[in-house]
Parts: C-alpha cells; sequence; structure tokens
C-alpha cells in the first residue's frame, strides 16, 4: 500500500487498520469484480518491536531466533492490516561499502539460505490463511549485492558459476519453503535488467525451481529499464517486464498505463495478463483475503516479542576482544592500594551512540516505538548504579568527556554509525568509522583507564587499529527497540555474547572484497605473512601494504567462557548424506554457547571452487566443565557446485572438511565421497 509515493516504506505514513479498512470496503464492496487488495510494506526487522537487523540476527547464526523475530512481526505488522512484507532479503553481500548489507544475512550463501528460509517461515507460520500470517518476499531477485564498488543500484559482473554457487542458491531454498513472492532486483547481470530476465525468473525461478507464487518489480523497476537502455519507452518497457513473468509492477504505473495499448495493438497477449493476475489472485486466496478481507480489531500482548527482542540483542552481539574485564562485576574490584575504601568504582559510559535511542531500530524501521527505547548509558545506569557510580554526559566536546571521564575506573566507550547512513541508497566510499570517531576513541585509550568498546554498525566497518588496544571490544549491528537493555546484558554478564561474525571484518578498505570463501587463485596468499613468496616458494596474490588477513575472521566471537574442540569424526551414511561428530568441552565457569561450523574445499574439482566453503553449523550450549557429543549432518547436495556444462551437480572425489568456531579454525579432515 503506497501510503504516499513511498510504497510502504513511508515512516508513519498512518498506516492503520481503520484506514485500509476503509480502502478495502471501496474494493470489495464497490468495485466490479469486488477483488480485495493486498497490503504490502517493508516489515524488515519487526514492526512495533523492532529486533535487531537482518544483518545482526544473522549473527546470532540460529534460525529459530530469526523465526520467532519473523513470527512477532507477523503477529504484530498483520494486526495493523499488513498481508505482505517486503522480506527476507538474502543478497549475499560481500562489501562493506555497500548500505544494503545491514539487510541481508551476510556474505555466505549457506547462512543466507538457512534463515532466509526461517524468516519465511517465521512470517507465513504454519497457515497462511490464519489472520496472524502474512506473504514473504524474497529479495532482491537476484544478484543485487554483486553492485560494483560497492555502490547501491550499480552494474554487477556475475558469471555463471558464481550466480549459480552464490548469489542464487538461497532463493532456490525459500522457494521449497513456499515463499509466497518474489521481488526482481535494479541491477542488470550481463546487460539484462533482473525484471526483464526471462531465463531467470521464467526458466529458473519458475520451470527450474517450480516457483508458484508471484513476482513483483522492485519501486520503479519497470520504467527504469528505459534508464538502463533496453527499453525504448514504458510500452516497451512493460512488454519485456510482463514477457519475463514480472506479474506485478511496484509502483511505477507502466502497466497501469500502457497494458491495454499493448493488448490493443497485439504487441501482448492478454492471456499474459490473465496469467499474471492469477498468480496475484491465488496469493490472495491462500491469504484468506476473499474470505477475511477486513481487520479485525483487537489488540496483540507484545510483551513477549519485547522480551525476545531483547534476548536476540545478546544472542547477536559478538564479542571480539576480552581481556577478562567483562563482564562487568556486579560489585565493583576493591581499588588497589586502598582496600580500606568502600565498594563504589565509578564507570564513565561515553561516545556519540551512548545515548542513543531511535538509532538502535537500524535501517527500514517505519513503525518502531521510540519511546520504548532505553539507551545503552541508561540501561547500564539502570542495571549497575546500586553498586557501581555510573557517569556520564551527552556532550561530545572532547573535554567534557576527558573531565568525565578523569574520575573513572573503566570507561565504556560507546561508538558507531546511524542508521541514515546504511540502508538503502547508502554506500560509502569509506566504511570505517565516522569521522571523528577514531579519535575519540584514541584520545580515551590515551588517558590510560580501561576501555569497553561498544560499537553499533549497520555493516562490516572497518575498525580502526587501535580497538587492539581496547581491554574489551563488543561488536553490534544496529540492536533495535530493545538495544541498550541487551547490550547492557551482556556487559553486566546477565547475558552472554552470542554472536559470530555473519561477515568478514576487513584490516583495511583496500581489501574489499575480502570473504571467507574466496578462490585460491594460482598464487595463494599467506594470509599471514607479508613476505613476497608463499610457502610453495611463489609469488603470492598480496597486497604490498597489507597483510593478507582480516582484522576478525566469517564466524568469529568469543564468549565468557571457554571452549575446546576435540577431533571430530566424519563419516558417509547410507544415504550418502555425511555426519560429523565432534566432542565440545566447556573448561570455563560459565555456562556458555558456541557455533560449530563445518566448512568444505573439494581437493580437485572441474572449476576452482572456495578455499573454505561454509556448508553445516550447529549452536552448541554447554554448562561450565561438561563436554557434549555433537553430531551435524550434512545432505550430499551441500556439496554441488556449477560445472562447466551449466550442470550443478556433486562430483565423487577426496573432501577436506574443518570442524571449528570460524572460517580459519580446524585441521583438514579429508574423506572420499562416493
Ligand atoms: C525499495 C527497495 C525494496 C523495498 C521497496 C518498497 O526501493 O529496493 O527493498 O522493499 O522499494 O519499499
Amino acid at each position: 500500500m503506497a501510503g504516499s509515493a513511498t510504497a510502504g516504506n513511508d515512516d508513519g505514513n498512518g498506516f492503520t487498520a481503520d484506514i485500509l479498512n476503509d480502502l478495502q470496503r471501496i474494493a470489495v464492496e464497490e468495485s466490479r469484480l469486488g477483488i480485495p487488495f493486498i497490503t504490502g510494506r517493508d516489515v524488515i526487522h519487526g514492526h512495533l518491536t523492532v529486533f535487531p537487523i537482518p544483518l545482526g540476527q544473522a549473527a546470532s547464526w540460529n534460525p529459530d531466533t530469526v523465526r520467532s523475530g519473523c513470527r512477532a512481526a507477523a503477529v504484530e505488522a498483520s494486526a495493523d492490516g499488513v498481508h505482505w512484507t517486503f522480506s527476507p532479503m538474502i543478497d549475499v553481500s560481500r562489501d562493506p561499502r555497500w548500505g544494503r548489507m545491514a539487510e541481508s544475512y551476510g556474505e555466505s550463501p549457506y547462512l543466507n539460505a538457512v534463515l532466509g528460509v526461517a524468516a519465511v517461515e517465521g512470517y507465513q507460520g504454519d497457515d497462511l490463511s490464519a489472520p496472524d500470517s502474512i506473504a514473504a518476499c524474497a529479495k532482491h531477485f537476484v544478484g543485487y549485492g554483486a553492485a560494483e564498488g560497492g555502490r547501491d543500484y550499480n552494474s554487477t559482473e556475475i558469471s555463471a558459476a558464481t550466480l549459480y554457487d552464490v548469489y542464487l542458491p538461497p532463493f532456490e531454498a525459500v522457494t521449497h519453503a513456499q515463499c509466497q513472492t518474489f521481488m526482481t532486483s535494479f541491477n542488470e547481470i550481463g546487460g539484462i535488467p533482473s525484471c526483464a530476465n526471462e531465463p531467470l525468473i521464467d526458466g529458473v525461478l519458475r520451470k527450474k525451481w517450480g516457483f508458484d507464487g508471484f513476482v513483483v518489480t522492485d519501486w520503479a523497476a519497470v520504467w527504469e529499464l528505459i534508464e538502463h537502455g533496453v527499453a525504448a519507452d514504458r510500452h516497451h518497457a512493460s512488454r519485456q517486464a510482463l514477457g519475463a513473468g514480472s506479474d506485478m509492477d511496484m509502483c511505477d504505473s507502466c502497466y497501469v498505463d500502457t497494458l491495454a495499448d499493448l493488448v490493443a495493438s497485439s504487441a501482448v497477449d492478454e492471456q499474459q495478463i490473465r496469467q499474471a493476475a492469477r498468480r496475484i489472485v491465488t496469493v490472495k486466496f491462500r491469504l484468506g483475503l476473499f474470505d477475511r478481507p477486513y481487520v479485525a480489531a483487537g489488540s496483540v500482548d507484545r510483551q513477549p516479542f519485547r522480551t525476545a527482542a531483547r534476548a536476540s540483542v545478546a544472542e547477536c552481539a559478538i564479542l571480539l576482544e576480552n581481556n577478562g574485564i567483562l563482564p562487568l562485576p556486579s560489585q565493583p574490584p576493591l581499588k588497589q592500594g586502598n582496600p580500606g575504601r568502600e565498594l563504589v568504582g565509578t564507570i564513565g559510559v561515553l561516545g556519540p551512540m551512548a545515548h542513543a535511542t531511535k538509532e538502535l531500530f537500524g535501517t527500514w524501521t517505519l513503525d518502531g516505538v521510540p519511546e520504548e527505547v532505553t539507551s545503552l548509558a541508561g540501561a547500564l545506569q539502570q542495571q549497575l548504579s546500586d553498586s557501581w557510580r555510573v557517569v556520564t554526559t551527552t556532550s561530545q566536546a572532547d573535554s567534557e568527556c576527558s573531565l568525565v571521564a578523569d574520575s573513572c575506573d573503566a570507561l565504556v566507550v560507546v561508538l558507531g554509525e546511524h542508521p541514515s547512513r546504511s540502508g538503502e541508497a547508502n554506500s560509502v566510499a569509506n566504511p570505517g568509522l565516522p569521522a571523528g570517531q577514531e579519535a575519540f576513541l584514541t584520545q580515551m585509550l590515551d588517558l590510560n583507564i580501561p576501555v569497553i568498546a561498544v560499537i553499533i554498525s549497520g555493516r562490516a566497518t572497518v575498525l580502526p587499529a587501535a580497538v587492539k588496544r581496547c581491554s574489551a571490544l563488543l561488536f553490534s549491528f544496529h540492536p533495535g527497540s530493545e538495544g541498550g537493555l541487551g547490550l547492557a546484558d551482556v556487559l553486566t554478564g546477565r547475558a552472554e555474547p552470542g554472536g559470530r561474525l555473519p561477515i568478514t571484518l576487513p584490516r583495511h578498505q583496500g581489501q574489499i572484497p575480502i570473504y571467507h570463501d574466496h578462490k585460491p587463485t594460482g598464487r595463494p596468499r599467506d594470509e599471514y605473512h607479508r613476505s613476497s613468496m608463499n610457502p610453495n616458494g611463489h609469488r603470492q596474490s598480496r597486497l604490498l601494504d597489507c597483510p593478507g588477513s582480516p582484522l576478525y575472521r566469517f564466524g568469529y566471537g568469543l564468549t565468557y567462557t571457554e571452549f575446546a574442540l576435540a577431533q571430530s569424526t566424519i563419516s558417509v551414511q547410507s544415504d550418502n548424506s555425511l555426519q560429523i561428530e565432534t566432542a565440545v568441552t566447556n573448561s570455563g565457569q560459565r555456562v556458555g554457547s558456541m557455533v560449530l561450523q563445518v566448512y568444505v574445499r573439494p581437493q580437485v574439482a572441474e572449476t576452482s571452487q572456495p578455499v573454505r566453503r561454509l556448508i553445516g553449523h550447529k549452536r552448541v550450549t554447554v554448562g561450565p566443565g561438561e563436554t557434549t557429543t555433537e553430531i551435524i549432518t550434512i545432505p550430499r547436495e551441500s556439496l554441488a557446485y556449477h560445472h562447466r556444462d551449466g550442470t550443478r551437480s556433486v562430483d565423487p572425489g577426496r573432501y577436506d572438511f574443518f570442524v571449528g568456531q570460524h572460517a580459519s579454525d580446524g585441521e583438514a579432515m579429508t574423506i572420499a565421497i562416493p
């Protein structure tokens, strides 16, 4: 529903059940056919209760968390008259300059597929016709995240192998999860803009995968065929898009204004329009809109959703450094050398995001309730003030901050980016911290007071080397409504940091693109040494002025305890699936969770394959001092890749598997696959 010229993505455009019921009454009771309309809205990571942005949810590596967050969104949004959400966005994202990586589930095709399916299940529920189910929309089909230079809407250069092995797999996965709608992307692949790409829409999506919902074009993508230079005018654009299988033109009116002419001139067969209309009406039937076109009045108990949102903040928070200062003790430690002093320690909470509230929502938040948000500073004051003295200032003036900091035993320095610096059309040349923040962090570090840095961002921010001087470093993608409370839960130990990076954090922006499942090249780089020769004695693919390793690896994250993995075993099962068995020991003092990750590399393949590709994982919670044996089953088809003849299949042969806690952990386990 275009509440204004911004179809469903307008903040606070009076999108209420009453308004929608009034409009629906016109459609149902006054129009010729009485077909109810379908209301779509960008319910991207929550409706009234805002969950972490999708890139943040990806850090949980937990489909249950994603599913329940999307279920909460469906319940709240459907009560306001939303029938259809333009989510999940499952564009594999590898470039931190691209603002929209905030909306994706990161750089792994596997993780985008697993979490995309969970999102569809959450939105659509067990019964699509139930009043609190909404249709999902997989977007943006396809390859939007490959925008050259990370510049939004830009051209892409995607080989067939990368298209079929990286960008398409998440979309195939959600098709088989009965996702009801797809949205085509703005970009072109091989010069064909997606909304006019018949081989992909009709060929792959419908005929090969069996998709039986409807396809909507993004925004003004039909009209943009003219800008792409592939359509002479709006009639020509409409004919191409409809012919390719794009059923609904979102909001540039090309279809409305030209299809009648095109049928009259026989440029378009009326049956094409009937087919498109039938697909859309079919989804409306599945949603129960013909039986129940109006939104029933009623209220939603949101407390369970707010509780879940707060728990997800901690599960998605990624602890990157910790010298033991975290979790903050409930009682301040005795002052060294002054044991008689009362137990009052002072913590300073400073920085440009310390008092952020609605900024914690993140991009694509249309219906969040700012008044419900507690800042991190406020949350720490609530949680610590009965034993610590918590001081803060909203001032950004260095002098004021230094004055406040001087009286402190430790500092929580809260940095990061405003959500307007991420999301659609918000790509940046420099994906580092916003201007001035590195200097501020250094100034605080130079006070020689322990610094706990908390960085809140919408992208894989390139962090300054100064973060290695911090006593602790907690990274959170924009955490949503309960972000301040949830992050305080982590800092005070009420909850553990459960996040693992769903995206590689570069050491330097000059390394971009840098991601875990890169190809080896003929000159494999030895990531930790800056010698010109690699271990094979060959000159290697490297940069002269920067090591080849990222600052923090895909899959990485610390906890408040320690985990040790015994050597895994791997075996081929009777159904040809793979079974990996690993003993996980929690050698610390606290219960904790970790993410067991499985990567693979064929020793030889018909085409060059990634050095490591994530193909399985499992979140594991283990009590202190306990050991648990975990089994991960990998379907054989997970090993498929795009062959030179265009087929996607699994080769028998020898494969190296790696089981560990991040993308470079674990030794190779070699096994022959039949
Ligand atoms: C925007 C976005 C798309 C969104 C749509 C409707 O341009 O590309 O993701 O769902 O328009 O707001």
